[in-house]
């Protein structure tokens, strides 16, 4: 049955494209989001929201703006690489508005359920239960978009510290910092080295009497008492104002059943951290549960533009070829991890006749017993040799005067060097 109708649950960076890849595969996407704007965790307020992300008000986007920006619609040229989130919210409703996202978005209308349809085995299709000012409303669609980010949550690790009931002085999650005005002359420890611990020490610094900074306390945290903080150490810090818990996020999708998306300690288990694995139709994909060492953005885009084209049935369901692979993408993706791909850049320098074989020949296992863990010495031998162990077989013509026939050779480096030259061509 073809997609037609998609929920796109949320309007934050990641719904946003969500929306855009729907309409540009001819889609009908209904963006629900629970919120008054579009934005998502960029919308910056003076006061943290109830289960929306929240940031500090001087937050810099640590990922730059060519890096950063939606692949069909550029960062205007005058904006700074590394933008205040005023300007990316200033990006976000320039994107909205260019390709009239915002005719899509229901505004304050909270997502609480999203269950199968009974004949979701032939359908795929979705119950969505909705709930705006006290109304609920129950609709099918076709298909489901989750794009509600992963950044809401607290994870406030309180049970790590023992005595920090009885601490007078205030403790506090980093999704509630805003400004550094209320801690002017305090005595302060922030506990967590992320980005978020570090932005918000280095800025509190700044006005703070005293920042301590608290790293690696695993696997023994300090115990609280109701005025300081002692330290595994021994040493004690007492007199402190405020404790700050930068200890990042958890995530969960408490309007999904269990069954189809179970979450236990931030691990879930999905298809490119988009799919359940287990359903019998993809008609669900979650947008942007992605923490990259770079930007979430355009991973958001391209993981909206595969989950619209995988609803729209490109991908042909079949029993035959249920896991089939690439093979050079595939002996790749493993290689990586397990650290055995061969740099071929590299190899060039310092091995170019290597790296011809490696580039333009069949890509033959020996190569990933060049490097790293397993490492063969034997493997660029095999590699230089495999034409030759190829060959070697079609040779059953004995000549009159004894010698193999050296013809098929000579066409076959004729044909190699032509094909070097072909692809050199066409790669240059
Ligand atoms: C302090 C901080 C700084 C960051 N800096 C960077 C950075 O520099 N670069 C980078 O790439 N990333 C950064 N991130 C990560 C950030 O999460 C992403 O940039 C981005 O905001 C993710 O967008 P999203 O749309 O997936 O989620 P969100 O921005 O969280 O949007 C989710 C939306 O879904 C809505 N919603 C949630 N539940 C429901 C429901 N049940 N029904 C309806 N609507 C719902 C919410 O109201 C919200 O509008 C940062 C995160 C933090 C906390
Ligand atoms: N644009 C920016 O400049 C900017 C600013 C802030 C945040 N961000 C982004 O926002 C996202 C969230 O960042 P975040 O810094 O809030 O969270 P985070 O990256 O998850 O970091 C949390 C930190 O808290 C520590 N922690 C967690 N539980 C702990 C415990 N029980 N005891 C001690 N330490 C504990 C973690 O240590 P372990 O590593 O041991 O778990 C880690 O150092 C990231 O994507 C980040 O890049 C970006």
């Amino acid at each position: 049955m073809p997609v037609k109708t998609v929920a796109v649950i949320g309007a934050g960076a990641s719904g946003l494209t969500a929306i855009k890849c729907c309409l540009d595969e001819g889609l009908e996407p209904t963006c629900f989001e629970k919120s008054d704007d579009i934005g998502g965790l960029w919308r910056y307020k003076d006061q943290s929201e109830d289960e929306r992300a929240s940031i500090y008000k001087s937050v810099i986007i640590n990922t730059s703006k060519e890096m950063m920006c939606f692949s069909d619609y550029p960062i205007p040229e005058h904006f700074p690489n590394y933008m205040h989130n005023s300007k990316i919210m200033e990006y976000f409703r320039m994107y909205a508005k260019n390709f009239n996202l915002l005719s899509h978005v229901r505004f304050k209308t909270t997502v609480s359920s999203i269950k199968r349809s009974p004949n979701f085995a032939t359908t795929g299709q979705w119950i969505i239960t909705t709930e705006k000012e006290g109304n609920q409303e129950i609709a099918l669609f076709d298909a489901v978009m989750i794009c509600t980010g992963h950044h809401t949550f607290p994870n406030l690790p309180l049970y790590s510290f023992p005595g920090i009931q009885k601490f007078k002085g205030k403790y506090m999650h980093s999704r509630e910092y805003k400004v550094p005005d209320n801690f002017k002359d305090k005595r302060i420890i922030v506990v967590g080295i992320g980005n978020s611990g570090g932005d918000i020490a280095v800025e509190l610094s700044r006005t703070a009497q005293q920042i301590r900074k608290l790293v690696q306390l695993r696997p023994k945290s300090p115990s609280v008492s109701d005025t300081g903080v002692i330290f595994e150490d021994g040493t004690v810090e007492e007199n402190i104002d405020a404790v700050i818990f930068a200890t990042g996020y958890s995530f969960s999708f408490q309007f999904c059943e269990e069954s189809v998306i179970s979450v236990k300690s931030n691990k879930t288990s999905l298809y490119k951290f988009m799919f359940p694995y287990h359903l019998e139709k993809h008609t669900l994909a979650i947008v942007g549960l992605i923490q990259p060492i770079g930007a979430i953005m355009p991973i958001s885009e391209l993981q909206s533009r595969l989950a619209t084209r995988v609803f729209k049935e490109m991908y042909v369901e079949s029993q035959r070829h249920t896991v089939q692979v690439d093979y050079v993408e595939y002996m790749d993706e493993l290689a990586t991890l397990a650290d055995v791909k061969p740099n071929l850049f590299r190899m060039f320098l310092k091995d170019p006749q290597l790296a011809l074989y490696v580039y333009f020949g069949p890509c033959t296992p020996y190569q990933y017993r060049l490097t790293g863990p397993g490492k063969w010495s034997g493997a660029r031998g095999a590699i230089l040799t495999q034409w030759k162990r190829i060959i070697k077989p079609t040779q059953t013509r004995i000549l009159e005067n004894g010698s193999v026939d050296k013809s098929i050779p000579l066409m076959l480096k004729i044909c190699a060097v032509f094909i070097v030259l072909t692809a050199l061509f066409l790669y240059c």
